[in-house]
C-alpha cells in the first residue's frame, strides 16, 4: 500500500515534444488524503504532468509510482483500474445520453474490466452510487436530462461525478472550475474538499483561480517553463519571490 503515506511519487520526470522541453526533471510526492495543487503560467507543463501521471504520455525520463508500485509507461486504462481517475481540461462527458446514464456508465467502467470486482458490483450498488453522487453535486433533478442540455458549470460538475464514480484512490482534476461562474466555482471548491475529506481521497489539482488554490490546498507546487520552481503550503507559496516573479514578470526598470 502507500509507502510512508505517499500515494503518488513523481521522480525526475522530463517530457519533450521534439525540441520543446515541456517538463524538466520534475519531482513531487503526494501523500494520502492530501489536496496537492499544481499551478503555473500558461504552457508551464501542468497538463503534461497530468498526462504523464495518467499514462497518456510516456515520460522522456524519470519514473512515476502509485502506492509504491511503478506505473511509468503503463496504459491509461491500466492506471485508471489501479485507482487513478482524471478529469480533463476540456469537458469529457457523453453528451447524448442522460446525466444519470453518464454516471452509471462511469460507475460500471472499472468493475467491467476487472472480472473479480464485476460480480461484486451489483446493479443496486451502481444505482446507489449514482444517486449519492448526483445528490452531492445538486444534479438530482437533472438525472433524466441529456447531458448536452446542462449548463457549462453543470457539465463540469458532472465530469467530476464521472471521475468519482470509478471510486479512485487518487483524483487528478485539471482546471475543474474553468469557465464556471464565481458562484459555481465557490460551490465546486467546497464540494471537492468535502468529498475528498469524506472519502479519504487524495487530490492532485491544476487550478488557475488563486483564491481556489489558496483555500483548498494542503501543498502547492509551482511549474514555470516545465521546471518546478517552488513547493510548499499556501502561505509559503504566496510569499515566494520566484513565484511572484513567474506570475507578474520582472519588475519594471
Ligand atoms: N501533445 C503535444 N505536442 C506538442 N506540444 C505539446 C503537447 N502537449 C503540450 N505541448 C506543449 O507543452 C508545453 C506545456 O503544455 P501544457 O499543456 O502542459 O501546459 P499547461 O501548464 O497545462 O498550460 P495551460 O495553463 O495553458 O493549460 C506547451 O508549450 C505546449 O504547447
Ligand atoms: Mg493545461
Amino acid at each position: 500500500m502507500a509507502r510512508d503515506g505517499v500515494v503518488l511519487a513523481v521522480e525526475g520526470v522530463s517530457k519533450s515534444f521534439g525540441a520543446l522541453a515541456a517538463l524538466t526533471d520534475v519531482s513531487l510526492s503526494v501523500r494520502q488524503g492530501e489536496v496537492f495543487s499544481v499551478i503555473g503560467p500558461n504552457g508551464a507543463g501542468k497538463s503534461t504532468l497530468f498526462n504523464v501521471v495518467s499514462g497518456l504520455y510516456a515520460p522522456t525520463a524519470g519514473r512515476v509510482s502509485f502506492l509504491g508500485r511503478e506505473i511509468t509507461g503503463l496504459a491509461p486504462e491500466t492506471i485508471n483500474r489501479l485507482g487513478v481517475a482524471k478529469t480533463f481540461q476540456i469537458t469529457n462527458i457523453f453528451p447524448e445520453i442522460s446525466v444519470g446514464e453518464n454516471v452509471s456508465v462511469a460507475s460500471q467502467s472499472r468493475a467491467a474490466v476487472s472480472g473479480r470486482l464485476a460480480s461484486l458490483w451489483r446493479r443496486a450498488d451502481v444505482e446507489a452510487r449514482v444517486t449519492e453522487l448526483l445528490e452531492a453535486f445538486g444534479l438530482t433533478a437533472k438525472r433524466d436530462e441529456l447531458a448536452e442540455n446542462l449548463s457549462h458549470g453543470e457539465q463540469r460538475y458532472l465530469e467530476i461525478c464521472l471521475a468519482l464514480a470509478t471510486e479512485p484512490t487518487l483524483l487528478l482534476l485539471d482546471e475543474p472550475t474553468a469557465g464556471m461562474t464565481p458562484g459555481e466555482t465557490r460551490g465546486a471548491t467546497a464540494l471537492i474538499k468535502k468529498i475528498a475529506l469524506a472519502r479519504g481521497l487524495t487530490l492532485l489539482l491544476i487550478e488557475h483561480d488563486m483564491s481556489v488554490v489558496m483555500g483548498i490546498s494542503d501543498r502547492i507546487a509551482v511549474l514555470h517553463f516545465g521546471e518546478k520552481i517552488a513547493e510548499g503550503p499556501p502561505e509559503q507559496i504566496r510569499n515566494d519571490p520566484r513565484v511572484i516573479e513567474a506570475y507578474l514578470g520582472p519588475p519594471e526598470a
